[in-house]
């Protein structure tokens, strides 16, 4: 008998990154093995994401495609669903794609192989969209992760924080957060197979709350050996608070990047989005992260939608200041789409497709002025840089990032490469682009990962 093979092609956030990874474990399990060719697949998931409407619509074209293979091996292929789009449509998939067999919502991973085996056992069409408030209590060792220096933990899962124009928490369910002893056991693990730096995941990730709250938790990952860095995504304004930016300032491993998304830097569209806080909220929460980090290299960034529902002209002008006011050092910007279910259809006023594509190339224009200074004026600085791709012969053959979380392309005679990969060099910064730096090895030791006090060994060269 010949092996089966499956293919599983993952769209959206790290957390179905994350998924993906879970699933392909799990078909490991049942003795699968990956293929990268489409026409080798037995089982091809999506694993899909429906945050705009562009996205759910680039899974049912791809289902088109999907479609073709399946009709050319007379219907030997098993097509399923799985992520954002499973869990909201449901069993509305078969009806727009009858060809698919199987629709496996966000909860519901650990059905797989049940699933899977009722399709070859030719039971038909296989939906298990409901919610298992302990999904997230996934086995920790069955993740399939790559052979990066990265890995990958969930901690919580699911939002309750209902933003009027998001669809999340009706894809993701309500909040849950994993026990902190499973998160730092697994981060163990991995930091014990070698892996470096940990991205902690969750839809509102800093609400994580398990008998600890999320500080309490960073200052834990802090203490794991053998990582570097621990960074973190998404997080939401409200969460960050002085303990959670003194955690950071105390604790060198955890990056920092503040991702702080605002959405808006109108008042009134604020509180239309039903982001809990207003713009001057927001701005003291910047104001007491420079207090509290200052003296440690740090960035800010951000998330935008422009054109939510009754945006009015001088109301959008509202986030281009805010860009300046905050200084950004990248921004992730978005046109407004209309999600179904969620508050804000509610609102008839819609701003026109045309007015919405003007406003954002505004914002993203005025951010790339904004960024090229920011990019310029660390030129000639020096920065500690996690090496995460070494290819030798090129003229830049390190990449690595920062610890809060710029890309730097790096000239150096490599030689051995094992001598760099996942190891921590002390850069000059010789150049920019739009969002990465290039530099130039120091000489000089390093006395200090990221340049705080008690920090870990450091490589140097
Ligand atoms: N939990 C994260 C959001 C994840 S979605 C948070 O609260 O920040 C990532 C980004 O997509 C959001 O920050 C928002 O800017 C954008 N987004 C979400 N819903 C959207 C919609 N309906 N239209 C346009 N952009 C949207
Ligand atoms: Fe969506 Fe708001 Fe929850 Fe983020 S916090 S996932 S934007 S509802
Ligand atoms: Fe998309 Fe779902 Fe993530 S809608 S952004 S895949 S939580």
């Amino acid at each position: 008998m010949t092996e089966k093979r499956y293919f599983i092609e993952t769209w959206g956030c790290q957390m179905n990154e994350h998924d993906t990874e879970k699933m392909a474990g799990i078909l490991g399990e049942m003795g699968y093995q990956a293929t990268d060719k489409v026409e080798d697949a037995d089982v091809y998931l999506l694993n899909t994401c429906t945050i705009r409407e562009k996205a759910e619509e680039k899974v049912f074209s791809r289902l088109g495609v999907l479609k073709k293979e399946k009709e050319k091996r007379n219907g030997d292929m098993i097509i399923g669903v799985a992520g954002c789009v499973a869990q909201q449509n449901g069993g509305g998939i078969f009806e727009r794609a009858p060809y698919v067999d199987l629709v496996l919502g966000t909860q519901a991973l650990k059905q797989l192989p049940d699933m899977v085996g009722k399709l070859h056992g030719h039971q038909g069409r296989q939906l298990n969209v409901a919610k298992d408030p302990e999904n997230h209590l996934f086995p920790s060792h069955v993740p399939k992760r790559g052979t990066s220096i990265r890995a990958r933990i969930t901690i919580m899962e699911g939002c309750d924080n209902y933003c009027t124009y998001c669809i999340v928490p009706f894809t993701r369910g309500r909040e849950r957060s994993r026990p902190w002893e499973d998160v730092v056991e697994e981060a163990r693990r991995l930091a014990g197979m070698g892996f470096k730096e940990i991205e902690l995941l969750g839809q509102n990730v800093n609400s994580y709350f398990s008998t600890v709250n999320f500080a309490r938790l960073l200052r834990e990952m802090n203490d794991v050996p053998g990582l570097e860095t621990v960074r973190y995504v998404s997080p939401h304004p409200k969460d960050f608070d002085r303990e959670v930016i003194e955690t950071i300032r105390d604790c060198p491993k955890i990056a920092t990047n503040i991702h702080l998304p605002a959405q808006s830097g109108n008042s009134r569209i604020l509180k239309r989005m039903g982001r809990e806080y207003t713009r001057e909220l927001y701005m003291d929460k910047v104001y007491m992260i420079r207090e509290v980090l200052e003296g440690i290299p740090f960035s800010l960034t951000s998330d935008f939608i422009v054109g939510f529902p009754g945006e009015k002209e001088h109301e959008f002008w509202d986030t281009v200041t805010l860009l300046d006011e905050v200084g950004y050092d990248r921004i992730f910007s978005f046109a407004y789409s209309e999600r179904p279910g969620t508050g804000a259809v509610k609102h008839a006023d819609s701003v026109p497709q045309q007015e919405k594509m003007y406003r954002l190339k505004i914002l993203q224009q005025h951010q790339l002025e904004i960024q090229k200074a920011r990019m310029q004026a660390r030129v000639d600085n020096p920065a500690n840089v996690l090496i995460d791709t070494v290819k030798p012969g090129e003229e830049y053959p390190l990449v690595g990032r920062t610890r809060d979380n710029l890309l730097v392309h790096i000239k150096a005679d490599v030689g051995e490469p094992e001598r760099f990969y996942g190891k921590a060099v002390r850069v000059r910064v010789t150049g920019t682009g739009l969002h990465t730096l290039r530099g130039e090895l120091c000489p000089e030791p390093i006395e200090h990962l990221w340049s705080q006090p008690n920090a870990p060994e450091v490589t140097t060269v």
